[in-house]
């Protein structure tokens, strides 16, 4: 009984999130070759979120081809020429879990929600980026070619 309203009280104050859970893929190889949730990705808007200090916030710890970011990070590669150096479905699972391929790796899982530490309670059962946002982010970095 008392279980009963507990689940139910978690059920309802959890549905205002629903939508924004991160969605099911399926990882082969070492990247994730169906866009996520179906989506297509708009490169202008990805360049947006990778260049934003709220969202993305990748130029943190990349460089990369943003003249207007003077103080870019540099403690991960350059983002120039990534479209060249990975395919569209590597750079998908790079983005979505970076530690699925290093479990030391410093870069946030950007779409994920379970096995995480230290969330804040207004990101919980949340991704840092919507499927939407993801596939953006992965058109852009397609983009980017020598
Ligand atoms: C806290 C630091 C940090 C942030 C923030 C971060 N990354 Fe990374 N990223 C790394 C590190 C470190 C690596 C090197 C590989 C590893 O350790 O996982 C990496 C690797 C990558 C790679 C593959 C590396 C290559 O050789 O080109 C891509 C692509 C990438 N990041 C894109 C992004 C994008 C896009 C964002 C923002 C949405 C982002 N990263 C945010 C630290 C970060």
């Amino acid at each position: 009984m008392a279980a009963g309203l507990v689940l139910t009280m978690a059920l309802v104050l959890a549905a205002p999130w629903c939508h924004a859970q991160a969605e099911a893929y399926t990882v082969v190889g070492d990247g994730i070759p169906e866009p996520l949730s179906g989506a297509v990705g708009d490169a202008t808007r990805g360049r947006a979120i990778v260049a934003s200090r709220q969202q993305g916030l990748c130029l943190l710890c990349h460089a990369g081809p943003f003249p207007e970011e003077r103080t870019p990070g540099n403690i991960a590669t350059d983002l120039a020429g990534a479209g060249a150096r990975w395919s569209v479905p590597q750079l998908r699972l790079r983005v979505v879990d970076s530690r699925r391929l290093d479990p030391q790796s410093v870069m946030p899982a950007f779409h994920r929600t379970e096995g995480l530490v230290q969330v804040g309670a207004a990101w919980q059962g949340r991704p840092i980026l919507s499927a939407q946002q993801v596939e953006d982010v992965v058109a852009f970095l397609a983009s980017l070619r020598p």
